[in-house]
Protein backbone atom coordinates (compact mmCIF):
# COMPACT_ATOMS: atom_id res chain seq x y z
CA UNK A 1 0.00 0.00 0.00
CA UNK A 2 1.34 3.28 -1.15
CA UNK A 3 0.46 5.83 1.51
CA UNK A 4 0.66 10.04 0.71
CA UNK A 5 2.57 11.85 2.05
CA UNK A 6 0.05 14.52 3.04
CA UNK A 7 -2.71 11.83 4.66
CA UNK A 8 -5.08 12.29 6.14
CA UNK A 9 -5.64 15.15 3.10
CA UNK A 10 -5.83 18.70 4.33
CA UNK A 11 -9.52 20.20 4.39
CA UNK A 12 -8.19 22.21 1.11
CA UNK A 13 -7.90 18.96 -0.46
CA UNK A 14 -10.18 17.18 1.52
CA UNK A 15 -13.30 19.08 0.23
CA UNK A 16 -12.46 19.12 -3.43
CA UNK A 17 -12.39 15.25 -3.32
CA UNK A 18 -16.01 14.91 -1.61
CA UNK A 19 -17.02 17.71 -3.81
CA UNK A 20 -15.75 16.07 -7.08
CA UNK A 21 -18.30 13.35 -6.98
CA UNK A 22 -21.07 15.58 -6.31
CA UNK A 23 -21.14 18.77 -8.47
CA UNK A 24 -22.43 17.82 -11.83
CA UNK A 25 -21.59 19.52 -15.23
CA UNK A 26 -23.68 22.58 -15.95
CA UNK A 27 -24.42 23.39 -12.56
CA UNK A 28 -24.01 26.98 -11.59
CA UNK A 29 -21.22 27.24 -8.66
CA UNK A 30 -20.09 30.01 -6.52
CA UNK A 31 -16.11 30.46 -5.34
CA UNK A 32 -17.41 33.09 -2.61
CA UNK A 33 -13.32 33.99 -1.49
CA UNK A 34 -11.50 33.65 -5.10
CA UNK A 35 -8.05 33.87 -4.04
CA UNK A 36 -5.49 32.47 -6.30
CA UNK A 37 -8.22 30.48 -7.76
CA UNK A 38 -6.92 26.81 -6.81
CA UNK A 39 -11.07 26.43 -6.13
CA UNK A 40 -12.38 28.55 -8.92
CA UNK A 41 -10.31 26.17 -11.14
CA UNK A 42 -11.45 22.81 -9.37
CA UNK A 43 -15.37 23.98 -9.66
CA UNK A 44 -14.75 25.26 -13.34
CA UNK A 45 -13.13 21.99 -14.54
CA UNK A 46 -16.50 20.35 -12.39
CA UNK A 47 -19.11 22.25 -13.72
CA UNK A 48 -17.10 22.07 -17.78
CA UNK A 49 -18.33 24.80 -20.18
CA UNK A 50 -22.04 23.99 -20.09
CA UNK A 51 -22.26 25.65 -16.69
CA UNK A 52 -21.41 28.96 -14.98
CA UNK A 53 -18.78 29.78 -11.92
CA UNK A 54 -19.20 33.08 -9.95
CA UNK A 55 -15.50 34.21 -8.08
CA UNK A 56 -15.73 36.77 -6.16
CA UNK A 57 -12.33 38.52 -4.33
CA UNK A 58 -11.86 42.08 -3.12
CA UNK A 59 -8.28 41.97 -4.07
CA UNK A 60 -7.37 42.74 -7.65
CA UNK A 61 -4.16 41.39 -7.14
CA UNK A 62 -5.81 37.79 -5.97
CA UNK A 63 -8.08 38.12 -8.71
CA UNK A 64 -5.24 38.87 -11.00
CA UNK A 65 -3.49 35.52 -10.13
CA UNK A 66 -6.69 33.71 -10.22
CA UNK A 67 -7.63 34.50 -13.99
CA UNK A 68 -4.53 33.37 -15.03
CA UNK A 69 -5.06 29.94 -13.55
CA UNK A 70 -8.31 29.71 -15.57
CA UNK A 71 -7.87 31.78 -18.69
CA UNK A 72 -8.85 28.96 -21.17
CA UNK A 73 -12.21 28.57 -19.30
CA UNK A 74 -14.80 31.43 -20.46
CA UNK A 75 -17.21 30.34 -18.29
CA UNK A 76 -15.75 31.56 -14.98
CA UNK A 77 -17.10 35.00 -14.28
CA UNK A 78 -14.71 37.13 -11.74
CA UNK A 79 -16.21 39.88 -9.51
CA UNK A 80 -13.98 42.61 -7.64
CA UNK A 81 -16.46 42.64 -5.00
CA UNK A 82 -17.45 41.42 -1.65
CA UNK A 83 -18.84 37.96 -1.40
CA UNK A 84 -21.76 40.01 0.41
CA UNK A 85 -23.17 40.67 -3.53
CA UNK A 86 -23.20 38.05 -4.44
CA UNK A 87 -26.96 37.87 -4.91
CA UNK A 88 -26.66 40.83 -7.26
CA UNK A 89 -25.27 38.24 -10.03
CA UNK A 90 -27.58 35.17 -8.76
CA UNK A 91 -30.87 34.58 -8.75
CA UNK A 92 -32.50 32.60 -5.44
CA UNK A 93 -32.39 28.80 -5.52
CA UNK A 94 -30.13 28.79 -8.68
CA UNK A 95 -27.04 27.63 -7.22
CA UNK A 96 -25.31 24.12 -6.58
CA UNK A 97 -22.61 24.78 -3.96
CA UNK A 98 -21.43 28.21 -2.56
CA UNK A 99 -17.52 27.51 -1.58
CA UNK A 100 -15.84 29.68 1.32
CA UNK A 101 -12.56 29.22 1.98
CA UNK A 102 -11.70 31.84 4.67
CA UNK A 103 -8.51 33.47 6.02
CA UNK A 104 -5.64 35.43 3.98
CA UNK A 105 -4.12 34.60 0.71
CA UNK A 106 -1.05 32.72 2.15
CA UNK A 107 2.86 35.09 2.21
CA UNK A 108 0.24 38.00 1.68
CA UNK A 109 -1.04 41.29 3.92
CA UNK A 110 -2.85 39.51 6.97
CA UNK A 111 -5.12 42.08 7.26
CA UNK A 112 -6.97 41.05 4.55
CA UNK A 113 -8.40 38.55 6.14
CA UNK A 114 -12.22 37.63 5.91
CA UNK A 115 -14.24 39.20 8.93
CA UNK A 116 -16.61 37.01 10.76
CA UNK A 117 -19.67 40.59 10.40
CA UNK A 118 -19.33 40.24 6.88
CA UNK A 119 -18.71 36.23 6.26
CA UNK A 120 -22.02 35.97 8.21
CA UNK A 121 -24.31 38.27 6.46
CA UNK A 122 -22.70 36.32 3.04
CA UNK A 123 -23.60 32.98 4.31
CA UNK A 124 -26.93 33.71 5.06
CA UNK A 125 -27.43 35.19 1.56
CA UNK A 126 -25.46 31.86 0.15
CA UNK A 127 -28.60 30.05 1.74
CA UNK A 128 -30.97 31.88 -0.48
CA UNK A 129 -29.03 31.37 -3.48
CA UNK A 130 -28.46 27.62 -3.05
CA UNK A 131 -31.12 25.45 -4.52
CA UNK A 132 -32.56 22.59 -2.78
CA UNK A 133 -29.97 19.68 -2.08
CA UNK A 134 -27.61 22.68 -2.71
CA UNK A 135 -24.22 22.36 -0.60
CA UNK A 136 -22.72 25.32 1.29
CA UNK A 137 -18.92 24.40 2.06
CA UNK A 138 -16.28 26.74 4.44
CA UNK A 139 -13.00 26.12 5.41
CA UNK A 140 -12.06 28.24 8.90
CA UNK A 141 -8.95 28.88 9.86
CA UNK A 142 -9.17 29.35 13.68
CA UNK A 143 -5.14 29.33 14.18
CA UNK A 144 -4.98 32.87 13.83
CA UNK A 145 -6.63 36.05 15.73
CA UNK A 146 -9.55 37.04 13.64
CA UNK A 147 -9.87 33.77 12.27
CA UNK A 148 -10.30 32.16 15.53
CA UNK A 149 -13.45 34.41 16.30
CA UNK A 150 -15.05 33.70 12.92
CA UNK A 151 -14.45 30.03 13.13
CA UNK A 152 -16.66 30.29 17.19
CA UNK A 153 -19.10 32.57 15.09
CA UNK A 154 -19.33 30.25 11.70
CA UNK A 155 -19.59 26.79 13.62
CA UNK A 156 -22.36 28.25 15.73
CA UNK A 157 -24.40 29.78 12.82
CA UNK A 158 -24.17 26.44 10.68
CA UNK A 159 -24.95 25.03 13.54
CA UNK A 160 -28.56 26.40 13.72
CA UNK A 161 -28.75 25.19 10.04
CA UNK A 162 -29.47 21.91 11.31
CA UNK A 163 -32.35 23.26 13.15
CA UNK A 164 -33.83 24.21 9.69
CA UNK A 165 -34.01 21.19 8.43
CA UNK A 166 -29.98 21.48 6.72
CA UNK A 167 -27.49 18.19 6.96
CA UNK A 168 -24.08 19.83 8.50
CA UNK A 169 -20.91 18.12 8.94
CA UNK A 170 -17.12 19.04 10.32
CA UNK A 171 -14.20 17.26 9.55
CA UNK A 172 -10.68 19.11 10.84
CA UNK A 173 -7.48 17.78 12.79
CA UNK A 174 -7.09 17.05 16.32
CA UNK A 175 -4.04 17.42 18.50
CA UNK A 176 -2.11 19.92 17.36
CA UNK A 177 -0.12 22.33 18.47
CA UNK A 178 -2.43 25.57 17.58
CA UNK A 179 -6.28 25.14 16.11
CA UNK A 180 -6.33 23.23 13.22
CA UNK A 181 -8.40 24.29 9.89
CA UNK A 182 -11.79 22.32 9.78
CA UNK A 183 -14.27 22.16 6.91
CA UNK A 184 -17.93 22.23 7.48
CA UNK A 185 -20.09 21.06 4.68
CA UNK A 186 -23.95 21.77 4.70
CA UNK A 187 -26.21 20.27 2.72
CA UNK A 188 -29.59 22.51 2.18
CA UNK A 189 -32.68 20.46 3.06
CA UNK A 190 -35.10 18.87 -0.49
CA UNK A 191 -38.00 21.17 0.93
CA UNK A 192 -37.11 24.02 1.88
CA UNK A 193 -38.20 24.77 5.17
CA UNK A 194 -35.34 28.13 5.87
CA UNK A 195 -37.11 30.96 7.40
CA UNK A 196 -33.33 32.59 6.27
CA UNK A 197 -34.93 31.79 2.32
CA UNK A 198 -35.68 35.71 1.82
CA UNK A 199 -33.91 38.37 0.21
CA UNK A 200 -31.00 39.76 1.95
C1 LIG B 1 -7.70 31.63 1.94
S1 LIG B 1 -7.88 32.79 0.63
C2 LIG B 1 -8.81 31.86 -0.59
C3 LIG B 1 -8.02 30.80 -1.31
C4 LIG B 1 -8.61 30.39 -2.63
N1 LIG B 1 -9.90 29.74 -2.50
C5 LIG B 1 -7.68 29.58 -3.51
O1 LIG B 1 -8.07 28.50 -3.98
O2 LIG B 1 -6.55 30.05 -3.75
C6 LIG B 1 -9.14 33.90 1.21
C7 LIG B 1 -9.48 34.99 0.23
O3 LIG B 1 -10.67 35.65 0.69
C8 LIG B 1 -10.60 36.97 0.22
N2 LIG B 1 -11.58 37.81 0.93
C9 LIG B 1 -11.47 38.43 2.14
N3 LIG B 1 -12.61 39.10 2.41
C10 LIG B 1 -13.44 38.90 1.36
C11 LIG B 1 -14.77 39.34 1.05
N4 LIG B 1 -15.46 40.11 1.90
N5 LIG B 1 -15.33 38.97 -0.12
C12 LIG B 1 -14.63 38.16 -0.99
N6 LIG B 1 -13.38 37.73 -0.76
C13 LIG B 1 -12.79 38.08 0.41
C14 LIG B 1 -9.15 37.37 0.48
O4 LIG B 1 -8.81 38.48 -0.31
C15 LIG B 1 -8.43 36.07 0.08
O5 LIG B 1 -7.99 36.13 -1.25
Amino acid sequence: MKIDPIFPPRPTALVQNILRAVIRSGALVIDATAGNGHDTAFLADCVGPSGRVLAFDIQEEALASARTRVSEMGWVEFHHQSHTEMHLHATLESAALVMFNLGYLPGENHDLTTQSASTLVALKIATTLLMPGGILSVICYPGHPAGATEAVEVEAWMTMLSEEGWRITKYGAIGTRRPAPFLLLAAKSLADQSPTATTP
